[in-house]
């Protein structure tokens, strides 16, 4: 007969397994699987498209692309500041790689698409990185004190830039993903998650974007497909950059080590995925506390966050 000890017992072996199964995926995703970055480069000359590509994470991350092997495509919005870019990466190595750009300012409406991808309508892209994006620091301002016009351009800036452009992209991808699999990024942010006082523009474009994520996905792989395009949202925590000057420290990596995440986590299969470690285990950490006590804590965080934004601008 068993006793209760032993029922107790297979009983919490079985409320483990889950955390178990976690804690094991967490091991083999960041610290034992290779990348599959490689698997991108396929078919005749790989592009991977970077948007926001002339500072911070996108700069990175296109650098970690061009050492590996890719054709780029960057976006910016500032000639020069791209013009010194390429040539920071041609100074890389002497690949033979072909770099192309476009200029586009994200944050305006009425860009014609078609016609800013044009150029690049016969290449064959395999891998697109969303990167553009950002929430103008942290304000002390309310949704009724923003006028529209800057609502407009956030969410422009952060979703419907994005949304547009893979709209154009899509036919092309699909012809790419004919000889090899094909991945669209857009990183996301974990302020989407927790939606912060006086960020909730800039929290619900990213969380936007991650539902588009599986939607695309379910439109590319179940009721079409497989077309052989997929999509993954990157849920990404602080990272020192251009415009977010934080100190690097355990979690908040350099813009580099960040890329450097990216690359090793790109086409490992999920459609949400935190490329960098430790801001995998915040996400762990903000479920495991539950909403109250995040919403508290974050904004007494956020208090301080604007004084310290206010008195450096
Ligand atoms: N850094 C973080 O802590 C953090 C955290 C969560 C999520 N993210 C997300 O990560 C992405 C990159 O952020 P980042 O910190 O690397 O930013 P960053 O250092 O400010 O770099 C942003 C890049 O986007 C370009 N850009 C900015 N506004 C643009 C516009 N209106 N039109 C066209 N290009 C524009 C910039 O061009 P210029 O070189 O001309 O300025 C630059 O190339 C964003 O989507 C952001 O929301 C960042």
């Amino acid at each position: 007969m068993v006793s209760v000890a032993d029922a107790l017992a297979v009983l919490g072996v079985i409320l483990s397994l889950p955390y178990l199964y976690r804690f094991t995926y967490f091991i083999w995703l960041y610290f034992l699987r290779p990348t599959k970055i490689h698997h991108y480069l396929h078919g005749d000359a790989p592009y991977a498209f970077v948007t926001g590509a002339t500072d911070g994470i996108g700069k990175a991350t296109a650098a970690e692309l061009y050492d590996r092997g890719f054709n780029l495509i960057l976006h910016g919005r500032n000639e020069k500041k791209m013009q010194k870019v390429i040539g920071e990466l041609r100074a890389r190595g002497n690949r033979n790689a072909d770099i192309q750009y476009v200029l586009a300012d994200a944050t305006k409406s009425g860009h014609d698409f078609e016609k800013l991808i044009a150029p690049f309508k016969e290449l064959n892209i395999t891998l697109v990185i969303h990167n553009v994006g950002g929430s103008n620091g942290v304000q002390p301002e309310r949704l009724d004190e923003r006028p529209e016009d800057y609502i407009h351009s956030l969410v422009h800036w952060n979703a419907l830039f994005p949304l547009l452009l893979t709209r154009v992209l899509l036919p092309q991808l699909r012809r790419s993903a004919k000889h090899g699999p094909v991945l669209v990024q857009f990183v996301g942010s974990l302020a989407g998650d927790i939606s912060p006082p006086r960020l909730s523009i800039y929290a619900a474009s990213k969380r936007f974007l991650e539902a588009l994520t599986r939607g695309l996905d379910n439109d590319e792989h179940y009721f079409d497909g497989p077309t052989g395009v997929r999509f993954t949202y990157l849920a990404v925590g602080p990272v020192n950059s251009a415009s977010m000057p934080q100190k690097p420290s355990l979690n908040t990596p350099t813009s580099e080590q960040f890329a450097k995440a990216i690359i090793a986590r790109t086409g490992c299969g999920l459609r949400r995925v935190a490329p960098y470690a430790m801001h995998a285990i915040s996400q762990v950490v903000v479920e495991a506390l539950g909403q109250r006590t995040v919403d508290y804590y974050t904004a007494e965080e956020m208090k301080t966050l604007i004084k310290t934004y206010q008195k450096s601008a």
